[in-house]
């Protein structure tokens, strides 16, 4: 087969890893990828944007199957003109991807198919929108409407902070996202990721983890696009997954196809668990990143034919997928000053060593200098991942594989994993 997959981060360079390992691949194209994914196959600069661009590279490799990779591409509507080239997509249209693309529609889905969420109000004005805070005690949940990379989402804890940050958004320091903003009442509990395949009928849940959202240690400074992640996560409880798959993941996809825009692709649905009981935090029309690179560490089974099964409508033939009786975690290295400001350009040393059993270290926003040295380019720019037969061990590995990176210019989280290791 050959596999045309778009992206250029740490999610993409881990899905060309385990798409590489399949024995149905004969080429692999990546656009535009990254200096880890050119070791895996061939990368092409064509963003992930570019429709035309990717429709007609599809073409030039005569894909049998395109992969997408980022919500930046959901959005642009790349499964719709792959579906018009009738070219097999694993991604969906732009209106199912609406799950993800506007927090505002996904909340207005969950009242009109009763899914359990957060109280909300929609606002396009500061002043209503300050008034409605009245409604809530601190901490104030204040989010952008659109895509903000993982960043458009303000905790308070106050209500003069609360109504800073709905200046600031609709002010424009989001741009277009942040034209609309939702503010939702806070939900306790821990938060979860859990992941499903859908073919637009079938539903297969594909694993799950707990993500690390703030940039520094014991959860404090801003929310990030996630500084590391670990799996399996104990809160997911056979329980919550029951839970989540009955009331949410299942009627969502229902609910998606009878609106008139089945849902072809991964859906991860991120939520606060409290007792076994899910609510949704929101939906992503994708991989998560970096959740990705832990789930394919995991997977034990061919991940080609079940990415071929959600593009073509074959998944009620597919066995349940198999995962590693292991732990695996990834930690996140970012650029100093991300998520505001990260600084680009610095070298990096000793990243594309061998690290030993059970370690991969993904690239997630690298570039090659002239000199062939690897660069930072990014926020978040490598994922350092491994797996353990405990968390004791996985962590071990992959914190001693960062010992022997060479970034001055570079930060990581040193607790990744705390939750699983205390219990
Ligand atoms: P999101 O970008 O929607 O995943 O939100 C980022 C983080 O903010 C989540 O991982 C949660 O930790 C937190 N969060 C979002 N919504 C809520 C909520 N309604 N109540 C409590 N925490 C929330
Ligand atoms: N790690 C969270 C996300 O991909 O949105």
């Amino acid at each position: 087969m050959n596999i045309l997959l778009v992206g250029s981060g740490g999610r993409e360079h881990a899905l060309a890893w385990k798409i590489a390992q399949s024995p149905l691949l004969t080429r692999l194209v990546c656009a535009p990828g990254n200096p880890g994914m050119a070791v895996l196959g061939e990368v092409r600069p064509v963003a992930a944007t570019d429709v035309a661009g990717l429709v007609a590279l599809a073409r030039e490799i005569a894909a049998d199957l395109v992969v997408i990779g980022p919500e930046t591409a959901v959005e642009a509507g790349l499964a719709d003109a792959l579906a018009e080239a009738a070219i097999p997509c694993f991604g969906p249209t732009a209106a199912a991807g609406r799950l993800e693309s506007s927090k505002a529609f996904t909340k207005a889905f969950c009242d009109r198919h009763h899914l359990p969420t957060a109280g909300y109000g929609v606002f396009e004005a500061a002043t209503p929108a300050k008034a409605f805070l009245d409604r809530f005690q601190p901490p104030y949940v204040i989010k952008a409407d659109g895509l903000a990379a993982g960043k458009g989402v303000v905790i308070a804890e106050s209500r003069d902070a609360a109504e800073a940050a709905i200046d600031d958004m609709l002010g424009g320091a989001f741009g277009a996202a942040g034209a609309r903003v939702v503010i939702e009442e806070f939900l306790t509990g821990e938060i979860a990721s859990q992941f499903a395949l859908c073919d637009g009928e079938t539903v297969m849940l594909f694993g799950g983890g707990q993500d690390h959202k703030r940039a520094f240690d014991g959860d404090q400074g801003p929310n990030t696009g996630g500084m590391g992640v670990y799996a399996p996560a104990p809160v997911l409880t056979p329980a919550a997954v029951e839970n989540a798959r009955t009331r949410l993941i299942e009627p969502a996809m229902a609910a998606i196809a009878a609106e008139g825009a089945p849902y072809r692709g991964v859906l991860f649905t991120e939520m606060m668990i409290d007792h076994d009981d899910p609510s949704l935090v929101e939906f992503n029309a994708r991989f998560g990143d970096p959740e990705c690179q832990v789930l394919m560490l995991r997977l034990e089974s061919d991940l080609v034919p079940y990415l071929m099964a959600v593009a073509t409508g074959g998944l009620a033939a597919m066995a349940q997928p198999v995962w590693r009786d292991e732990a695996a975690i990834c930690v996140v290295l970012a650029a100093d000053g991300y998520p505001a400001a990260p600084k680009t350009g610095t070298v990096i040393k000793g990243a594309e060593a061998e690290f030993g059993e059970g370690v991969v270290v993904f690239h997630a926003g690298t570039k090659r200098g002239v000199d062939g040295a690897l660069l930072a380019a990014g926020g978040r720019v490598l994922n350092v991942c491994a797996r353990g037969r405990d968390f004791a061990e996985a962590r071990a590995r992959a914190y001693a594989a960062i010992a022997a990176i060479d970034w001055p210019e570079g930060f990581h989280r040193t607790d990744i994993g705390w939750r699983a290791l205390g219990r």
